[in-house]
């Protein structure tokens, strides 16, 4: 049975740090505060002339380097991500031509922090049609361009990155083995950008109310994903027939380190078995899984023959995960 293959990972993320003392000076929060609440200790943001393309473009570029593939032999790529250069054309038409990938048709997928995971199951599916041969896929965002930098109790919760995968079928026992999608519309307002699309187009009304800026319920947000989160785990796992203890990594998501280490105690995973990196890099929506997958292959933390559970919850709501024999 034909299965989809990740053959090469990258990422990158923005030279300029922000750290919870930089954000002590900007707002009335505390290194103390930021860290106990949420695990982020500092995050990445880019600069004034950086948009989620030149982000995307970097780690396609670092993914490419690792198969050595040409980017004319990519037939499709898709972009996940809420924070695109423009409404359109999508990111993704743009990445593929400053890639030159002239053979590839080319989307963007909106998920929020989940797309990454809805972009993998898109391509998982068009490899095992044998429509596409070659799929990159990127989950890029840059949150920190839509955050209102005067509201403590979400600026200091995003940072910018991308993160990018190639694919390619498999005949092997090696691949994606399988991947779950949910949504939930009926939660929209709990995390939302409200201004600047058709409902609310810009306007000097939309931006004095700061309405083009992340509204997030984060208490509230915060219950639904331990609770989804931990009983999606589970339900990855048993519809795989394999036991927690055959992980080798849980790669969450990096919204906040509670609900991580709540999906970990669920599983009775050790935390050593969990790829975190929340504390460098914040939340970087569509791209933290990307970007912790790339780390967690590049160090050797991931083998062939590793079983990895990948999850997300965001915005939408949406919730994702897939599993990975690497
Ligand atoms: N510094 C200091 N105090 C703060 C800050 C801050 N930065 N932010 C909020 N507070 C205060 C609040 O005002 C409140 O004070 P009060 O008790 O006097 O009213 C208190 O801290 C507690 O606030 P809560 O919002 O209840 O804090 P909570 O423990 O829930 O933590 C957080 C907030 C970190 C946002 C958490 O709720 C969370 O992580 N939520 C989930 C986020 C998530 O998963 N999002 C989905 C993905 S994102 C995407 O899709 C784009």
């Amino acid at each position: 049975m034909l299965k989809a293959e990740i053959i090469a990972t990258g990422s990158y993320v923005p030279e300029k740090v922000l750290t919870n003392f930089d954000l002590e000076e900007m707002v009335e929060t505390s290194d103390e505060w930021i860290t106990e609440r949420t695990g982020i200790k500092e995050r990445r943001v880019s600069g004034k002339d950086q948009a989620v393309s030149d982000l995307a473009y970097e780690a396609a570029k670092n993914a490419l380097k690792q198969c050595d593939l040409k980017a004319k032999e990519i037939d499709l790529i898709i972009v996940a991500t809420v924070t695109g250069d423009m409404p359109f054309p999508s990111t993704a038409c743009i990445l593929q031509d400053r890639l030159d990938a002239k053979k590839a048709a080319a989307f963007d997928i909106n998920a929020a922090c989940s797309g990454f995971l809805f972009a993998l199951s898109t391509a998982e599916s068009f490899i095992k049609s044998g429509a596409h041969k070659r799929i990159l896929v990127v989950g890029a965002d840059a949150l920190s361009k839509f955050v209102d930098w005067a509201d403590r109790a979400t600026c200091v919760l995003f940072g910018d990155g991308a993160g990018a995968v190639i694919l390619q079928a498999a005949t092997g026992d090696s691949g994606i083995l399988s991947t779950h999608l949910y949504s939930d519309g009926s939660f929209g307002e709990m995390l939302m950008l409200p201004a600047g699309g058709s409902r609310n187009p810009a306007s000097k009304e939309t931006v004095r109310k700061s309405l083009h800026a992340i509204k997030m319920k984060g208490n509230e947000t915060f219950k639904i994903a331990v609770r989804t989160l931990e009983n999606l785990a589970v339900d990855t796992l048993k519809k795989n027939n394999l036991k927690p203890s055959q992980l080798t990594a849980l790669i969450p998501h990096q919204a906040n380190l509670r609900i991580i280490q709540a999906t970990a105690n669920r599983l009775g995973l050790p935390m050593d078995k969990v790829v975190v990196n929340i504390d460098r890099y914040g939340n970087t929506s569509a791209a933290s899984i990307p970007i912790a997958l790339d780390e967690a292959a590049r160090t050797g933390r991931i083998r062939k023959g590793d079983y990895i559970l990948l999850e997300a919850f965001g915005g939408g709501l949406t919730w994702a995960s897939a599993l990975i024999k690497w």
